[in-house]
């Protein structure tokens, strides 16, 4: 193979073996940079080799292809196991993508120093970072591991894409973590690392060895609101699986959610805590969504919320008092301020509440963003209860509102009532119990 020349989109990594001035793709002007891509020696990878150019293909029927479920491996939190679909593939390849600082490098390191603390791994676990000095790596793996032992945990700090490649080759560790993929640079391209070009080929090249010798990879890319289109999105067609760690840097709840993954579903959801040891998975999430020794007071309802086929039971909280302003305040943390001026007009209309003169402040416990019209009956009998100063915390709702004030049946009811009553709710309101908000109220007594 000769080398390659293709100029690159820097914004949309758009490719076109010709120079444009304008990309045909975004539109952007002057954003072609010329990249040469060096022909790789694939033989340096190892003889057995998928896809290779000079050797006699043979297909197999799917009886003689042996993959074993079993194959899989645990990451030692049993959160992101799941997420996975149960443990990683080996030779596959995984984006984490989040925003900086929310905790990927420490849910990383953490993953790495348990798998290389285990004694019957044989393979080693290797963490190549483009962000800290090995000492930086080390203060922080003093500061989050329990474990003594882990003679199998490596640790290089490099962002040379073709040395790294070589040591991956060199060492065909069990798993590889390489973070982040926006700082790695190879001298074979023109660009900066973590532009368009660069990333790409750094991904590129982490894949196909990761496909050669069955090394598991895992990336790090970091997502920015700048750099949301010419970061880790590019990549996303390009590996197995991508996870998104997400949580609010102001609050301790993090959660990982799958967005496509070739090995497993793409609904399953971990939940975990940043503490001062890095971090935790929480295996009852009820500990951090609700917030027990409050809720006697008005103005708390609990509504169990759907993340993917996950039920999770969480506290909505309101704040009614009379606004000194002409047009009262309505501040929403948690729920989507539409959705609340919506049911602020229906709960008007329909209810006769006398909301037109109210600040109205809405929460949601444990820093979670509600996304599922299921909590609508909720955000509602939770504005009531402050309203009023009547507690409803015996009562979780279960339901979405209409505009005509008529209770509307959710997904997974059943699942989600099992859940509340697991926590010994025994009201649950949902379309099934009351036809509208209203007939609700009217219930309660006002
Ligand atoms: P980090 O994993 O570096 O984030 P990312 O790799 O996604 O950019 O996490 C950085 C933040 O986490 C930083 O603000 C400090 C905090 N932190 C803790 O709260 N507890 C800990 O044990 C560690 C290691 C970090
Ligand atoms: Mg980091």
């Amino acid at each position: 193979m000769k080398s390659k020349v293709s100029f690159v989109c820097q914004e949309c990594g758009y490719d076109s073996p010709q120079f444009l001035g304008k990309c045909p793709e975004c539109g952007e002007w002057n954003t072609l940079k010329e990249i040469r891509i060096e022909a790789l020696k694939i033989s340096d990878f190892g003889s057995d080799i998928n896809g290779s150019f000079n050797k006699i293909l043979t297909p197999k029927t799917l009886k003689e292809i042996n993959y074993k479920e079993e194959n899989r491996f645990s990451t030692g939190f049993s959160e992101v196991d799941n997420v996975l679909g149960g443990g990683i593939v080996p030779g596959s390849v995984t984006l984490l993508a989040g925003d900086p600082g929310i905790g990927k490098s420490t849910l990383l390191l953490q993953i790495g120093l348990i798998l290389g603390g285990l004694k019957k791994t044989t393979n080693a676990i290797l963490y190549v970072s483009g962000e800290e000095s090995e000492d930086q790596i080390k203060l922080r793996a003093k500061r989050i591991s329990k474990e003594k032992t882990n003679d199998n945990f490596f640790v290089v700090s490099s962002n040379n894409t073709n040395a790294i490649v070589e040591l991956l080759a060199k060492t065909k560790p069990k798993l590889a973590i390489i973070d982040s993929i926006q700082t790695m640079e190879s001298e074979n391209l023109t660009g900066l690392s973590g532009s368009v070009g660069q990333v790409r080929y750094a991904a590129a090249l982490f894949i196909r060895i990761a496909k050669t010798l069955g090394i598991s990879i895992i990336m790090v890319g970091h997502v920015t609101k700048e750099g949301m289109v010419a970061g880790p999105m590019v990549l996303s067609h390009m590996v197995d699986t991508v996870l998104f760690f997400e949580g609010d840097k102001f609050t301790r709840t993090r959660i990982l959610r799958s967005l496509k993954n070739r090995f497993g579903p793409i609904d399953e959801v971990g939940i975990f805590t940043m503490g001062n040891i890095g971090i935790t998975e929480v295996k009852n999430p009820e500990q951090i969504f609700l917030t027990e020794s409050l809720r006697r007071s008005a103005g708390s309802v609990i509504t169990v919320t759907l993340e993917g086929t996950r039920a999770l039971p969480v506290e909505i909280q309101s704040l009614v008092v009379f606004s000194k302003l002409p047009v009262p305040r309505h501040v929403a943390t948690g729920v989507d301020p539409k959705r609340l001026e919506i049911l602020l007009a229906v709960l008007q209309k329909h209810c006769n509440l006398p909301l037109l003169t109210m600040d109205v402040f809405m929460n949601v416990a444990g820093g979670i963003k509600l996304t599922d019209p299921g909590a609508d009956l909720s955000i509602c009998l939770a504005i009531f209860s402050s309203l009023r100063n009547i507690p409803l915390n015996k009562i979780v709702g279960i339901a979405e509102v209409g505009l005509l004030g008529e209770l509307r049946s959710v997904p997974l009811l059943e699942k989600r009532a099992k859940e509340a009553r697991k926590l010994g709710f025994k009201n649950i309101i949902s379309s099934e119990t009351h036809k509208s908000i209203k007939d609700v109220l009217d219930s309660i007594g006002r």
